[in-house]
This record gives C-alpha cells, structure tokens and sequence, in this order.
C-alpha cells in the first residue's frame, strides 16, 4: 500500500490518506511539498478493506494507554472499547464508548518506548484498546480521508508537548476562574441569584461566580433575557460584580422556531441554519425551547453572526459564557415524533401492544442517528455544496466555541474570554475550557473527575473539572463531602447539580457539613497562589498540569495506581473517593520521601515524612490534606478575614538539600503577560550545614510585585521546623 508521509519534525509524522476535511485540529503549518511515499507504518499494521482502514499495533504486557480525554477507563486506557462521536449520556456508566468529546489522542508507553498517535478525523470511528483481544490495540476509521500522526519522544511528556506543539497552546482562562463557582439548573430569577450569593455570604464561604441556567431566557429563547425575572439585566449584573460575583449565562444552540424572534427571523432570512437534504430547507428539532434550527457553526458567515449575538451579553456586563448542548443534543424531530404517534395509533386499533415496542418507539427519539444524517451543513464559504451532520458530526462544539471566541476577541483582542462548553474536540483545548458533561453524584463519578482530570489534561485541555457533587440524583451527606474535598484541586471548581435534585450549595447541608465545606473552599484559595503559578507554568511549557505517577515510575504499583495524580510539579493528590473510608492506600511514586500535610486555615496543621511506596493516609472527611514531593516548596496564601484574600504568601517546603519553589502574578484579565506583563519569584532553599536555610530569589517579568512579603515554613528531612521570611 502506498501511503504519503511528512516527516513534520524529528520525533512527529504525519500519514495522510486521500483528502482529508480541515478539522481546525491542527495549527502547525504543513509544508504540503514535503509529503513522499512509503510502504508501511512505523509499528502498525495498516489494512484497507471497502472504504474503511484498520491499524493494528501488537501490545506487550506492560504497556499502558495514556490519553484519550474525555473518556470513561480509566488513567490507563487500555482493556476499554472508545468510540469517537460526541454523545448526550448523563448515565456513563463503565461500559460506555463515548462521551460529549472526542480527544483521540493517546500515548502507548512502557519504560523502553513511548509512541503517541492522533488521528485528525471529524466524525466516528473506533479505538479499541485491547477491549476484544488483550494485546491488540486497533484503530478503524471508516473512511478514505484522514491524517494520522504518529510522535516519538523519550518521556510521555515529550510526546504531550510534541502534540501541543501541532495543535496549539491551551486556553488560559481569567484568574477568578480558579475560584469557586456555584451553578443549579437553576436559579431563575434576581432573587434566586441574591439569595445564592447572601447566603454564601453569611456562611463566610467565598464565590467568585453564579451561573445561570436556561430560566434566566424568555421562553428559552436563546440571546434573551426574561424581563419578569431579570428586571433590568445590565444592574443586576453590575450589581453582583460588585460584591466579587461573576454572573455566567448558558446558551444553547438551538434557536427557537417563532415569529418576530430576531435571532430566529435573521437565521431564516440569511440561511444560517442547518438544512434538510434539499439544501433549502431549514432542519428542525426539538430541544429545550420546543421546535428549533440548529446554526450552521461550520459556515463561515453563520458563525461571524453567532459570535456577534454574544454582544447582547458583553453589553449587559457579563464576564463568562456557559455554551451547552452543543453535540448538538437532540429531544426528537417532528418526523420522527409523528412516525412513533402514528405506530403506536396503529397498534392500539389493532389492539396488538407491545409494551417494548412502544416505550422503545418513544425512548430512541433523542439523540438518532438518522436525525444526524438529514441534517446538513455549508461548511466554510458554502460554495463546495452541502455535507450531511453524519459526516461532521464532532466538530459541531468545537465550531460552536470557535463562533463565540473569534468575535470576542475581534472585540476584547486582549481580554482573555472566560468559556465553558460542552461537547468539543480536539484543538478546542486551545479555545476554551470544558467540563466533562453530565454526571451522576455517584462515587464512581468522582472517581471518573479524578481519572477524566489526567486524561484531559494529556490532551491540552489543562483548565476543566466535573459537576462537583454530581449532576443528577440526590447527593449523600459523606459523598458531597468527599468531592468538595477534591475538588479544591481540580482547576474548573463548579458545585453544579439538576432541576429536581437535592439542593447542593454548601450551605445547604448540615452545620457541621457547611462548616468542613467552608473550610474546603477557603483552603482552595489559600492554595491559589501554588495552583495558578503552576497553571501558567504548564501552559507555558506545555505540560500538563495533572500528570499521572505513572510518567515518573514504571514499578507495577506506579502503572496501576488510577486514583492519584500529581498537581503541577510539588503536590501529590490522593483523593478518597469511597464511602465509609477514615483514608486510603496511596503509592508514593518515585525512590524519595514526601511530606504529608494537613492545612488548617492557618496554615500548616500537622504533618509527617512518609517513604516512597505504599503507605495507609489517613484522611477523614474534615481535612484538607496532601503530599509535597522532596524539595519542592507550596506557596499559599496568608488569608484575611474574607478567606479570599491575602497580602503575604506563605511557602511550606519540604527540605532535605536544595528545593525550588516559585510564586506567579499578572493582571489576571488580559493576555499582557504574553508580553511580559507578569511577577514571578523563584526561590532556592538551601539547607547549610548548621542546619538553617539559605533563601536566595531571582525575579522575572516587568511587572510591580503585588505581595512583598513571604513566610517560608520549611520541614527538613527530620521533621524540624524552620521558620523564615523574606521580603522584596
Ligand atoms: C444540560 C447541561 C446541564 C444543564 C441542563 C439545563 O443537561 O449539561 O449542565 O443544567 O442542560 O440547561
């Protein structure tokens, strides 16, 4: 077989096959002279039978999967079937293929190699990962047009960073977005809002932000504001932001089929809508607001005039947008919903019910296939014809984030744009942020933000986090708890739960369970200053910020451990994600101790030097607790009374020679810091010989420091306790 390749850098190839669609995947400039011809892939088998190509790559027993986002299995991926079609399914459970993203990036890798693969393709197709057979990875894709790039490197991080490299650095979202955020579907009016922010208030837990959920619109009538319930937008909006609350609303893409609706009457008028076969037709469906057009997000001028019906929301003040239901979900079509009247009419003359029949002639409305393929679009500038949804299906959140990113930053072209959507692929890890979708407050789904955090953020989407305390169902008391516990970790912090669900807002719970929640969140500020300097530091570097111990230790316990993941380059995180546990087994990667620690709001609480390997962590459910690598220092902030605030950080170390620590600031807002816009302080702490430490800083940026002063709480190797500080 004759396949064009491109050696696009030393350790990347790319492997086309016929003519692929521009995904907006990749923004590496492919010299298109430079492909030649060979006969084989460097590892893979590749076959071609019809239309369809099957690879297949022969696994030893060590080798392990990494990758893959979005995705149920796991850190380690493999023994688990993926397919790639961005799926509407709140109830994942593990035997599950797809979910709302498609990320088909991974890396195979065992201590001797380690070879990453991405197939650039729009719509579905499988990645079975020794699901069906143990030692056999394969990859279908069901079609003739396609890329395939396959990275070599020496670490998986390597190969992370040659991946980023083709497909652009990740999102950076605003500061405040590391805060904690408070979402319901919903809180539909003023007072609802008011309410959500006083009581937060009084119970003195923190908030940066409060979404809003469909109710806040007229009618679910996207790009508008319900007057009965938002008297006056714009003062609400200021009005929050005063008190240090972001107001973000949700907007769906299906715009709702009704007269004098300028957003419905523009679409129509300027064929921004998605068609029937006909090419003329617009296509409907039903979602939220009844019958609904979908725009057209692959076309050009539809999506410039969706980017600019954003405007009505930036002029009201808002600082965030929350894009949903972009896959995009369907509830049924009107000639789907009128076949299902019309067989079970026919069935009760006839009197011959079957009860499957007609609950599955109902239940397999949403989401069909065949609704996907009478949908279609006029991709780019619409002059090469229609092609069927079928065909692009993947790419419609992704161009649905593209819309609204590209004129917001036409407008704002320094503001950095806070995002959060839902169904994306790959290269969208560049636009905006996700979360993993609908949820269940299970334990197994906290489990799943755990494992989701790493495999993400492997594939560039560094900034994202899950429905924290679950989606759907009524939380318990101790799993609210356990996954607040967490999530003070993970970079998205969103406490959101369905209509109908109990309520989860920390306040709502017991006292003595308010009062360990409290802590949580004042303890997820306290750790701001360490999460957003490692923030930056990883899209800086393009590393990840979630890596799994599995990149830094091949031993057998380091390869299976799926429930821990190190956070930037000095914490381990080791969540309980079970009930009844008062702590969990933890395998401490590497050959080096570590320091356990607790945090008080004061600071340090307690701590003890652990040795590498297995070790029992006692962890109950009123702490905060973690492991801070050897040498590695944890810069927290000093809070004031607000819990949010501070004016002096604190580094708590781990010392035993030199250890590195360091401390990041910009303006939080902008993309300044891209020009050199930003403090950052690097600090050595040297242990001497009469055991006390030297303290040396070398400062980068051109920016004014804001905090002066630094508390240095340093633990030797013995358990002693230095106390310093330093001041600029
Ligand atoms: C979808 C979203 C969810 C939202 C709901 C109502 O299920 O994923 O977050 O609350 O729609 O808008």
């Amino acid at each position: 077989m004759k396949i064009k390749m491109n050696q696009i850098s030393p350790s990347t190839q790319l492997f086309r096959f016929g003519t692929p669609f521009n995904t907006e995947a990749v923004t590496l400039n492919i010299d298109a002279s430079s492909f030649c011809e060979t006969e084989n892939l460097p590892q893979f088998k590749c076959e071609k039978k019809d239309n369809t190509y099957l690879f297949t790559y022969v696994m030893n027993k060590k080798q392990c999967i990494f990758g893959l986002g979005e995705s149920l299995g796991g850190m380690n991926k493999r023994s688990h079937n993926y397919r790639m079609w961005n799926s509407d399914d709140p109830s994942h459970t593990e035997e599950k293929d797809a979910l709302y993203g498609s990320h088909p990036f991974f890396i195979i890798s065992d201590e001797n190699e380690k070879i990453g693969i991405f197939i650039d393709f729009p719509t579905e197709f499988h990645i079975d990962a020794g699901f069906t057979q143990y030692d056999i990875l394969s990859i279908k894709v069901p079609s003739e047009n396609f890329d395939l790039y396959i990275f070599t490197g020496n670490s998986e991080l390597q190969i992370v960073r040659e991946y980023l490299k083709l497909t652009g650095t990740p999102y950076m979202p605003p500061k405040w977005a590391f805060g904690f955020q408070q979402s319901r579907w919903s809180y539909p009016n003023e007072n609802a809002v008011t309410n959500v922010a006083d009581k937060m208030a009084d119970a003195g837990i923190p908030c940066d932000a409060i979404y809003i959920d469909i109710d806040y619109m007229d009618n679910y009538k996207v790009f508008t504001v319900d007057k009965n319930k938002f008297a006056d937008f714009k003062k609400f909006t200021a009005e929050m932001k005063q008190r240090g609350i972001r107001l973000i609303p949700i907007i769906d893409p299906g715009v709702r089929v009704e007269e004098n609706y300028s957003v419905y009457e523009d679409g129509v008028k300027n064929n921004y809508f998605c068609k029937e076969s006909d090419g003329k037709t617009d296509f409907t469906a039903a979602v939220w607001p009844g019958l609904v057009h979908f725009p057209d997000f692959l076309n050009d001028n539809a999506r410039t005039w969706w980017g600019q019906l954003y405007h009505f929301l930036w002029d009201a003040g808002i600082d965030g947008i929350w894009n949903d239901m972009n896959e995009p979900a369907i509830f049924y079509t009107p000639r789907k919903l009128e076949a299902a009247k019309k067989k079970i009419a026919e069935r009760t003359i006839n009197n011959s019910w079957d009860f499957f029949e007609i609950r599955d002639s109902l239940g397999t409305l949403a989401n069909r296939r065949d609704d996907y393929a009478e949908m279609y679009h006029l991709p780019g500038d619409g002059k090469s014809g229609i092609v069927s949804h079928e065909n692009l299906h993947n790419l419609y959140g992704l161009n649905m984030t593209r819309a609204t990113v590209d004129e917001f930053k036409k407008d704002f072209p320094d503001k950095r744009i806070f995002l959060l959507t839902r169904s994306s692929s790959a290269g969208a890890h560049r636009m905006a942020a996700i979360w993993m979708g609908d949820n269940q407050s299970w334990w197994s789904h906290l489990l799943l933000h755990i494992q989701m955090l790493v495999s993400l953020n492997i594939c560039g989407f560094f900034y994202t986090g899950a429905d924290v305390c679950g989606f759907s169902g009524n939380v318990s008391n101790e799993l609210a708890l356990r996954w607040m516990q967490f999530a003070i970790f993970s970079p998205l912090f969103r406490n959101h739960a369905a209509l109908g669900t109990r309520n989860q807002e920390p306040y709502n719970f017991d006292d003595k369970t308010t009062n360990r929640m409290r802590h949580f969140i004042r303890t997820r500020y306290k750790l701001l200053p360490y999460m957003y300097t490692e923030f930056v530091n990883a899209v800086k570097t393009l590393t990840p910020l979630c890596t799994p111990t599995a990149f830094y230790d091949k031993s057998c316990q380091s390869l299976e451990c799926q429930d821990e993941f190190f956070l930037g380059r000095s914490i381990l995180v080791t969540p309980v994600y079970q009930p009844n546990a008062q702590g969990r087994n933890v395998y401490l990667a590497g050959n080096r101790p570590y320091l356990y620690v607790k945090l008080c709001n004061n600071g340090l609480d307690n701590f003890n030097i652990v040795q590498a390997g297995n070790f029992y962590a006692e962890y109950s459910a009123d702490e905060v607790a973690f492991f801070i690598k050897e040498n590695c220092g944890v810069p927290t902030g000093v809070l004031e009374e607000d819990g949010k605030t501070f004016n002096t950080v604190e580094i708590i170390a781990f010392v035993s020679g030199v250890a590195t620590a360091s401390y990041y600031e910009d303006d939080g807002e902008t993309n300044d810091y891209l020009k050199n816009n930003f403090f950052q302080i690097d600090f050595t702490i040297k242990k001497e010989i009469n055991n006390s430490f030297c303290i040396q800083a070398t400062t980068q940026g051109n920016r004014q420091p804001e905090i002066k002063n630094y508390n240095f709480v340093i633990v030797d190797e013995k358990g002693g306790i230095t106390r310093q500080t330093f001041s600029l």
